[in-house]
């Protein structure tokens, strides 16, 4: 493995020495240092990207740049950024070995023109929910499970849409659900849907003029969302790597749901306007009784992929 720069670390350009590395800024999805930061002896900051390295060693970064070229580009930007204590960012510490200190992954482009204090204050209650810690993603389970076990196609009961009390407004429903491992006892575990009453233009979003299919594991379908049944239901989980999701109050962007573990934003369609998430949430299957029982089928997709790859 190739060193990585380290804090503190002395900054040579091909002419000169001009400071040391007083931050490292990490990309949040291949969790690689992109940019180190650089103090410049008393000329300020300046943010070098990973291409201008040339070697590191343990305490000295070299520059394939002279130091003219280093001045040259624009001061480092904090406002730009949200350190990673802000942010959680799953795995980070695994993968990045810098010394503890300031790591710093880029501020969600959206809310670029919000100022970086405001930015967490944007979301009613946020705080305690962003440091609250990530729901890990149960990835023990996947492997425990047989790959030919069929997919469970029962509906559930959750609740009553009667709960709903406003269109286009996110309402997690809690439901438990048993589960039966190979080798383990039955045992239940908690899980959520969210469910909008969605408007028509919401609908339209959601499913673009088309009913939804949802199939088996032989591809034969088990279910069709009505592009026009007005209850959306998505899965509880973010499309990007599983955490739990919310939906919040942000001053700019109005009503959003918001994943606190990269800060993915989607809207009440679930189309992803900011942060990491490859795919918009996922919709599940939903039928609603004349007296407003909802029922689902609980469905479960691949974190982390473009396609939707279901894996429950
Ligand atoms: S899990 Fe990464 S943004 Fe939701």
């Amino acid at each position: 493995m190739t060193m990585q720069p380290k804090l503190k670390s002395r900054v040579r350009c091909t002419d000169r020495e001009i400071g040391e590395v007083t931050k490292v800024v990490v990309d949040p999805l291949s969790h690689e240092i992109s940019h180190i930061v650089v103090s410049m002896n008393g000329s300020g900051e300046r943010q070098v990207a990973m291409g201008h390295v040339q070697a590191v060693t343990d305490s000295l970064v070299e520059l394939r740049a002279p130091s003219s070229d280093i001045l040259a580009l624009p001061p480092f930007k904090r406002d730009d950024y949200v350190t990673t204590h802000e942010v959680e960012i799953a795995h980070l510490e695994e993968k990045v070995h810098v010394t503890p200190g300031e790591v710093l992954v880029p501020f969600p482009e959206l809310e670029k023109s919000v100022k970086r204090r405001t930015f967490f204050m944007n979301f009613t209650h946020a705080i305690g929910f962003l440091i609250g810690l990530p729901i890990a993603f149960p990835i023990l389970r996947y492997l425990m499970k047989p790959m030919y076990q069929p997919f469970d196609n029962g509906w559930l009961k959750i609740g009553n849409v009667g709960k709903i009390k406003q269109d286009d407004i996110g309402v997690q429903f809690k439901y438990k659900k048993k589960v039966k491992e190979a080798y383990m006892p039955e045992s239940e575990i908690e899980k959520n849907v969210w469910i909008l009453k969605a408007t028509p233009a919401v609908l339209e979003k959601v499913y673009q003029g088309k009913d939804m299919e949802f199939r088996d594991a032989a591809g034969k379908t088990v279910w069709t969302n009505k592009k026009d049944m007005p209850y959306v239901a998505f899965s509880g989980k973010c499309p990007h790597l599983g955490c739990g999701y919310k939906w919040r109050q942000h001053k700019v962007l109005g009503q959003v749901f918001l994943c606190p573990c990269h800060l993915s934003i989607y809207d009440a369609a679930g189309k992803v306007l900011d942060g990491p998430a490859p795919r918009p949430l996922d919709a599940l299957p939903i039928k609603v009784s004349a007296g407003g029982d909802v029922e689902i089928i609980d469905m479960e997709f691949k974190a982390g992929t473009k396609s939707q790859i279901r894996i429950i």
